[in-house]
């Protein structure tokens, strides 16, 4: 039991002592439509000030060398958004204390595959006993750039998903390479609830739900007109009585 604890405190005086840096801990990336940070912790050190130096190479290219991202770092975080999205990579990052370094810490990053698709924007409106859904987006935003992320992935879909507000009613759902919906077979002054959400099966992603957002039906006019003519005009006894 006094195993652990003895070795930490031995480590730990081995570093303090010797003046070698530590390496950052639990490397990690943060990345939501393609807009990347990688965090990590900062190791135990007392002496002096730290910074940190974070290096990036391609694994499609296995003749590069690491490159800086960023150097002379005080925060534990670096944004890695400027890669190429269709690019793989080893990150790197080491801690740096007046001539002395850590050794590196280091994590894969794969920009399409490791991002979290979000939720895209979704407005419903009801109409003529319809609910008419339009969504948009995500995108990617880099610097003053603002792409669609549909337009990375290729295969895309938006998922619609809705039900009858309240109870524990079916969820229904309808996929559409479109960017609006229409929904209709609903039953008439009824509150529904809708979530949107992207799927992108070549790449087996599936993106983040937007809010849930409610509306009511109303009647459908054309439909009752529609059904009244069909009565009227296929009825010729009753017809016949108007005339
Ligand atoms: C750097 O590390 C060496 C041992 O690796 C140590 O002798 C030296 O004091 C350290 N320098 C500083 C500034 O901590
Ligand atoms: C740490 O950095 C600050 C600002 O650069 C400096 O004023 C301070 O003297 C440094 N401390 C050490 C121990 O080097
Ligand atoms: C990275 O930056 C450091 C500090 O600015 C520099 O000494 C080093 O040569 C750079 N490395 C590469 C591969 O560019």
């Amino acid at each position: 039991m006094a195993a652990a604890p003895r070795c930490a405190l031995y480590s730990c005086l081995l570093l303090c002592v010797s003046g070698i840096v530590p390496k950052p801990q639990n490397p990690r990336i943060i990345s939501v439509n393609l807009h990347s940070i990688l965090r990590w912790d900062a190791p135990r050190f007392h002496k002096g000030n730290i910074s940190y130096t974070v290096q990036s190479k391609s694994i499609n290219f296995p003749g590069d060398m690491y490159e800086n991202v960023s150097t002379n770092l005080r925060l534990t975080e670096c944004d890695v958004s400027s890669l190429s999205a269709y690019g793989d990579y080893v990150l790197q990052v080491r801690a740096e204390s007046e001539n002395n370094h850590s050794d590196w810490a280091t994590i894969r990053f794969k920009p399409m595959d490791d991002t979290v698709i979000g939720p895209p924007d979704v407005k419903v409106k009801s109409e003529s006993g319809s609910l008419h859904v339009d969504f948009l987006g995500p995108f990617a935003e880099h610097e003053h750039d603002k792409w669609p992320l549909k337009q990375y992935y290729g295969s895309w879909n938006y998922r619609i998903l809705y039900w009858k507000k309240g109870g524990n009613t079916k969820v229904t759902h309808i996929d559409t390479k479109h960017n609006s919906e229409i929904l209709s077979q609903l039953e008439p002054w009824t509150i529904y609830c809708i979530q949107v959400q992207a799927v992108v099966p070549e790449w087996n992603k599936v993106g983040e739900l937007s809010e849930e957002l409610c509306e009511q039906t109303t009647h459908n006019v054309f439909e009752q007109a529609s059904q009244w003519f069909a009565v009227f005009c296929s009825a010729p006894t009753r017809r016949a009585s108007f005339l």
